[in-house]
């Protein structure tokens, strides 16, 4: 069985219940600075997005600051966001069971996971917040270089200038709505947001959600024979 789902720090501990590590320390970490960043990046966002949000800026000290502050911000998500690109990556590549699980949405939906084919580390919904937000994230490092005047005002023409305005608005949108999904599904699913707390949930949770993923951490027990079975 392949194991290219197998994140560093990844393992099943037995007992009852059995426990398995999902995200190291660093992760989480990684993860929640992320997340952070995120929530100050939309908050100072909108601020400057539209007057009606302008009060907003008494969070961050006032306009000035906000102005200040924001790119600054984005250049801390760019970097976490980086972080958490590397380490996650390679269990987000799309495989043959994605397909499956989305066209069949219906039976998640309705609690019939059991129907559908066994995943890796993630699901297809999981992949789909992932490969956005790298991709939104990208286009907002960029399009908020070319109007951070502050220090690269001389690089670009004014028209440039107003196209960046408009995407960096467009994906900060989409981000916010992707975050919202991303946010709704961990709390939806039972026993997920203790993976990015505590760093580990339980054979049960995985067994259901994510069985591919256990049993290729359960084929690396010693003894070499599959627990998973002990997981329910
Ligand atoms: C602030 C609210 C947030 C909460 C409550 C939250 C919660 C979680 C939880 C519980 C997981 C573990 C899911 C699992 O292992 O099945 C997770 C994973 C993850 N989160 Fe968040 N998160 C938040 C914000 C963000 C933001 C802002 C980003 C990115 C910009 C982000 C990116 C990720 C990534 C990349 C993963 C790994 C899953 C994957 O690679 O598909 N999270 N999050």
């Amino acid at each position: 069985m392949s194991a290219d789902d197998i994140e560093p720090g990844d393992a099943i501990h037995r007992g009852h219940p059995v426990i398995v590590d999902r995200y190291t320390k660093g992760a989480r970490i990684n993860h929640w600075i992320t997340a952070a960043s995120l929530v100050l990046l939309a908050l100072s966002g909108l601020a400057l997005f539209h007057p009606k949000l302008f009060f907003l800026t008494g969070l961050f000290g006032g306009g000035q600051t906000t102005r200040m502050i924001h790119p600054w911000i984005g250049v801390v998500l760019f970097f976490s966001f980086f972080g958490l690109f590397l380490r996650f990556w390679k269990a987000n590549l799309w495989k043959r069971e994605d397909g499956t699980w989305l066209a069949r949405i219906r039976d998640v939906l309705t609690g019939h996971e059991e129907r559908l084919p066994e995943l890796g580390k993630y699901n297809a919904g999981q992949k789909f917040v992932f490969w956005s937000m790298s991709a939104l994230i990208l286009v907002l490092i960029t399009s908020g270089v070319v109007i951070w005047d502050q220090y690269f005002y001389e690089f670009t023409t004014i028209e440039q200038k107003r196209v960046a305005v408009l995407v960096h608005a467009i994906a900060a949108v989409l981000a916010i709505s992707v975050w919202i999904i991303h946010v709704y599904a961990a709390i939806w699913v039972r026993g997920t947001i203790r993976a990015m707390t505590r760093g580990s949930v339980t054979g049960g949770w995985a067994w259901r959600h994510h069985r591919k993923w256990l049993r290729e951490l359960a084929a690396k027990l010693p003894n070499g024979r599959s627990k998973t079975t002990h997981a329910k």
